[in-house]
């Protein structure tokens, strides 16, 4: 029995999976405060709390003491910063807070080639220009800052101890050398960073340690269980889905959303934003389309209307056509294919006869009318995959697939268990790291469970014009 742990944005997700299928899971909601705009935060204990409380739940169901091998996954590019003692100098900054816009100006004048050596140009989400933010904005607790890690990593150092992380995850701060998999020495030093704060970087599947005492106290878990380094969310979903070998593609429809494609060798693309990042796998690299608003405006306009995610997509298949006003979902700013931190969101062609359908309408189709971008910004390396796998809450919509299906003319597949992947993915690196399973079985895709083709819309084709020249006209009125 393997043990993932996803530190997702909306929710710390357990899954506890057997080496070819999940056995149970369980999930703990957390909440994310913006104490200024465009400032998005949450505490790193938040996250040790709510994984406590989320095996806490699923001691009910498995005996803890049985996990075999634990595995992390985690939200990207958050920064975590510790100071000597590696407490928490300050609540984390995460990947959709778009404070650090100067010190993204700053760092690609330092260092004009990072896209290349990076794989993608500096953006505020990332972590490196939050600590040149830091020592600008905050320097107290910048004089305090003696290690610096991501999401998973800091609730990895409360089970084991170690400060460590592995190459997919260091992939995101924009510090790493993607073609060598190390860190870079050059944007080190340029965001005022020390090389000895960056914790060592392993392969996913490798053991980083094993649960302490006390981290067996306090979790039920047995101390000694091995954990390995496991991946960041966008490389753990990928290995739930057998996405780890060339040719293979996926989206994800979490709070965030993706567009995914496995490699063999590193190819950045920086001017559509597309992120080369490299793989959590050992010789393998991934290019991903990122969007910061993924799913997430299906349960932010549910909340303003007071419904659940599910009625808001039911009253969205209720209408259709020309009078559904069209909606930019930016509501965090947007990197892929923007890289655009200052765009928000907002609807256009409201009427006095619009209703809530057709804003919910709006909505969910904006969500597909963003994988159409994704897809355009891959170019033609795109053509070549045969249909693209879905993750991620938002996949349980079949309405938001047969559009994406058919914005980005390739057939979507949905498994079981889709929306737990990452935290399945990182169980499967434990698996794998045991030597329970071995790298072609990671390479397994899970069996199809449903197919939606790509449809004959035209007028789908007219709004999504429609879309791009909306961003285009709001952008430069910006
Ligand atoms: C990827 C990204 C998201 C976050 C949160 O670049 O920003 O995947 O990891 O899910």
């Amino acid at each position: 029995m393997y043990l993932g742990i996803d530190i997702g944005t909306s929710a710390v997700k357990l899954v506890c999976a057997d080496t070819d299928r999940i056995l149970t899971t369980s999930s703990v909601a957390i909440k994310t405060s913006s104490p200024q705009p465009g400032w998005s935060e949450q505490h790193p204990d938040l996250w040790w709390q709510a994984t406590r409380d989320a095996l806490d739940q699923l001691s009910g169901q498995i005996t803890l003491s049985e996990v075999k091998a634990i595995g992390l996954s985690g939200q990207m590019h958050g920064a975590v910063l510790l100071n000597r003692d590696l407490h928490p100098i300050r609540p984390a900054i995460l990947w959709n807070d778009s404070r650090a816009v100067q010190e993204c100006e700053d760092l690609r004048a330092a260092q004009p080639e990072i896209g290349h050596i990076a794989g993608v140009p500096p953006l505020p989400g990332f972590t490196a220009p939050k600590i040149a933010w830091l020592k600008k904005h905050e320097p107290a607790n910048y004089a305090k800052l003696s290690h610096i890690l991501l999401p998973k990593d800091y609730v990895g150092l409360r089970l084991h101890g170690e400060l460590v992380t592995d190459a997919s995850d260091a992939a995101g701060t924009l510090w790493l050398d993607q073609a060598s998999r190390d860190w870079h020495a050059g944007i080190v030093e340029a965001t005022d960073v020390a090389g000895d704060w960056l914790p060592q970087i392993f392969d996913g599947h490798n053991c980083v340690g094993a649960v302490s005492a006390q981290a067996a106290t306090e979790t039920g878990l047995k101390p000694g269980t091995p954990v390995v380094a496991g991946g960041g969310d966008a490389a753990t979903g990928a290995v739930s889905l057998g996405a780890t070998e060339p040719g293979r593609g996926f989206i994800s429809l979490g709070t965030s959303g993706q567009l995914f494609v496995a490699d063999r060798a590193y190819k950045p693309n920086p001017e559509r934003y597309v992120h080369a990042f490299a793989h959590t796998l050992p010789d393998r690299w991934y290019q991903m389309a990122a969007m910061l608003n993924g799913a997430r405006p299906i349960s932010w306009i549910g909340g303003q209307l007071g419904l659940s995610a599910a009625e808001v997509v039911a009253l969205a298949e209720t209408v259709s056509g020309d009078r559904v006003p069209i909606f930019l979902p930016y509501l965090t700013g947007e990197r892929s294919p923007h890289g655009d931190p200052h765009i928000r969101a907002c609807f256009f062609g409201l009427e006095d006869s619009t209703t809530r359908a057709d804003i919910c309408r709006s909505v969910v189709e904006a969500i597909a009318f963003c994988f159409a971008d994704a897809a355009q910004s891959f170019g033609d390396s795109i053509k070549e995959l045969p249909e693209l796998a879905a993750i991620g809450g938002g996949s349980r919509s079949e309405l938001l697939l047969r559009l994406i299906a058919t914005v980005t003319e390739k057939p979507v597949v949905r498994s079981d268990g889709a929306d737990s992947g990452p935290a399945y993915g990182a169980a499967r690196l434990a698996a794998f790291g045991e030597g329970a399973l071995d790298r072609a079985d990671l390479a397994l895709q899970p069996p199809t469970t449903d197919m939606f083709e790509p449809a004959d819309m035209a007028p789908l084709f007219e709004r999504l014009a429609r879309f791009r020249k909306l961003y285009t006209a709001v952008s430069l009125a910006e």
